[in-house]
């Protein structure tokens, strides 16, 4: 189950203002703190060691958005394990979902292992819906998906992760891996890019990177 986020509705002062200063221009406001990943991926880490204990693991990443999410949780999970990268990019510049390109391919063998898929975000799920069939050819004995954050709201393909580390609504988020053009990924929290920066982006680059719904 996602961790309930008491950014909102909270009495007591949220951390949701404290964005340090050099961001303050660019970031609306933070949405989860270093603290509340840190806390959650801790969770997330017993959770998979339950699961996957006396399998022989495989953790498939997605580049580019998982590299801090990955780098925290593997170090929490006291398993012995594999680990290998998938490179995917959605081929545009604005906020929505663009083609699907594979940049990268698996190395490693995957045919009868435990597989565990690890993302930054589940969003439309077009991504993890190109993601799953692909791997399954490969034949592991069963796929697991982890994601940092969920976006129920957004969602236009049938798909489900396993283990979710947030749920939230639907919101622009960057930070801890997550970007918005390439930036902001090191950000060490998760936060709301202020729309200012993507219509500025979205006016620059080409109508058919951004589609209609530039938000
Ligand atoms: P999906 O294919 O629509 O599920 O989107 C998955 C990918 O879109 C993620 O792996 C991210 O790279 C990107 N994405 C979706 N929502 C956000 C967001 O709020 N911030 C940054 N990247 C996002
Ligand atoms: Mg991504």
């Amino acid at each position: 189950m996602a961790a309930k986020l008491k950014t909102r509705n909270s009495k007591r002062k949220t951390p949701a203002r404290n964005v340090p200063p050099r961001w303050r221009k660019e970031v609306e406001r933070v949405l989860i703190t270093e603290h509340q990943i840190a806390r959650r991926i801790r969770g997330l880490a017993r959770e998979i060691e339950r699961d996957f204990h006396g399998r022989e693991t495989v953790v498939v990443s997605l580049l580019n958005g998982t590299v801090m999410f990955l780098a925290d949780l593997i170090r929490h999970l006291s398993l012995p394990l594999r680990l290998d990268f998938m490179g995917v990019s959605s081929y545009g510049a604005g906020t929505e979902s663009g083609e699907l390109v594979f940049t990268k391919e698996l190395r490693l063998d995957m045919r009868g292992r435990d597989v565990l898929l690890v993302d930054d975000i589940l969003d439309t799920g077009k991504t993890m819906s190109r993601v799953v069939p692909k791997l399954r050819a490969l034949k592991p004995r069963r796929i697991k998906i982890c994601v940092l954050l969920d976006k129920p709201v957004r969602r236009v393909e049938n798909v489900k992760a396993d283990y979710i580390g947030f749920e939230i609504p639907d919101y622009f988020v960057v930070g801890y891996g997550l970007d918005f053009a390439e930036r902001y990924r090191n950000l060490p929290f998760v936060g709301v890019l202020h729309p200012h920066v993507y219509k500025q982006a979205c006016q620059r680059v080409s109508e058919s990177f951004c589609h209609k719904s530039c938000r």
